[in-house]
């Protein structure tokens, strides 16, 4: 006789039936994914007219995918065709055997939303949150089914973005873990195990460590903005699309980069909060492409054809590392 435990057991060639709760940045792109990999998926959000404008978005995507005679017009008529639309919250987890909550980073919010997801949905969903830095424990706790709750980190943009962090809470059950990473698999993704949460998981603990040096380079006037980034996308960021940091160390020598590190660890920036520059652009309104102004400056008006531009180098890129992701022939 099975046990309980097998009896619950879902098998992810059984995962057909999708649904992603909040159709902004990162869920509409999440959904695409669902779509492009032969899942329905039910798409929810609060409006009708963010539900539109998200599925506008959708189609402008596949548009590029066709425009760069990647994938056909039928194919985006497929990935849409499997694509509904709801602002009703039961409706939209009704029959899902997988949910990605991708709603703003609130943990109250969340808490409510997932009360509600627990209620409609049965034990063998399993739930996920796209959540960046809010503890899943938390989340768990307050519902019934919290083995079943587990961190999918996409990144954005997540139609493109190979990688998602899978991240085991201390409730999530190994069944749950397990099964987020081989069905994110199956969707063309490159899932990378977290084992436990520490705060940033993996990539944006390394990207921020980074970046707090990139700001400190900037604000001590070391050099230009034009300059750094012409620095880190020539030299190491052309290196680390072809072998991570472990193996790139490998092949320089540790012993070398640990000469390295003694020398240069003392004299690294160390601050404990965003440096007096970075806060000042914030206070200022300066944030980047969406303001006109950043860093870099971009002019009043529409983003979307810096965003295109983009997407093109990078399906260029994944066209060479990633030839089977995020999509290949149809399904
Ligand atoms: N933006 C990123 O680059 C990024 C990357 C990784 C993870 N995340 C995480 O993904 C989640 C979503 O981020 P986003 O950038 O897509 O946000 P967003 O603001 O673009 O989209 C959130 C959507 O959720 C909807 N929504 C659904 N239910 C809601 C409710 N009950 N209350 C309020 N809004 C509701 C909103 O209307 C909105 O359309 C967050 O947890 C964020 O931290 C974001």
């Amino acid at each position: 006789m099975a046990s309980d435990v097998d009896e619950r057991r879902t098998h992810t060639s059984e995962i057909r039936e999708t649904a992603v709760i909040g159709a902004g940045l990162m869920g509409h792109g999440i959904a695409q994914v669902f779509a492009e990999n032969g899942c329905s998926v039910a798409l929810y959000d609060i409006a009708d007219a963010l539900l539109a404008g998200a599925m506008e978005r959708i189609r402008a995507n596949l548009a590029l995918y066709a425009e760069l005679g990647l994938e056909n017009r039928e194919f985006a008529e497929t990935v849409l065709s499997r694509i509904r639309t709801t602002t009703d919250l039961a409706d939209a987890v009704k029959g899902a055997q997988y949910v990605t909550e991708a709603i703003p980073e609130n943990l109250n919010l969340k808490i409510d939303v997932f009360r509600k997801l627990d209620a409609a949905t049965d034990d063998r969903v399993v739930l996920a949150t796209n959540t960046s830095t809010l503890p899943i424990t938390a989340i768990a706790r307050a519902i019934k089914k919290g083995d079943r709750v587990i961190i999918t980190h996409w990144f954005n943009p997540p139609h493109l973005v190979p990688v998602v962090e899978v991240v085991k809470g201390e409730s999530t059950s190994e069944e749950t873990f397990e099964l987020a990473f081989r069905f994110l698999k199956d969707m063309r993704k490159e899932p990378v195990h977290v084992l436990k949460q520490v705060p940033g998981f993996l990539v944006n603990r390394i990207q921020t460590a980074m970046f707090r040096e990139v700001v400190a380079l900037l604000e001590e006037k070391v050099a230009s903005a034009e300059d750094i980034d012409k620095a880190v996308r020539g030299s190491f960021g052309l290196r680390l699309a072809t072998l991570g940091p472990l193996a790139i160390v490998d092949l320089g020598g540790v012993d070398l980069w640990y000469k390295g590190a003694q020398n240069l660890y003392p004299s690294l920036d160390a601050s404990k909060g965003p440096r007096r520059l970075w806060t000042e652009m914030v206070e200022k309104g300066e944030v980047g492409a969406k303001t006109g102004r950043g860093f870099f400056n971009y002019g009043p008006g529409d983003i979307s054809e810096i965003i295109k531009a983009r997407d093109v180098k990078l399906l260029a890129l994944l066209r060479l590392l990633y030839p089977k992701c995020p999509k290949g022939d149809q399904r």
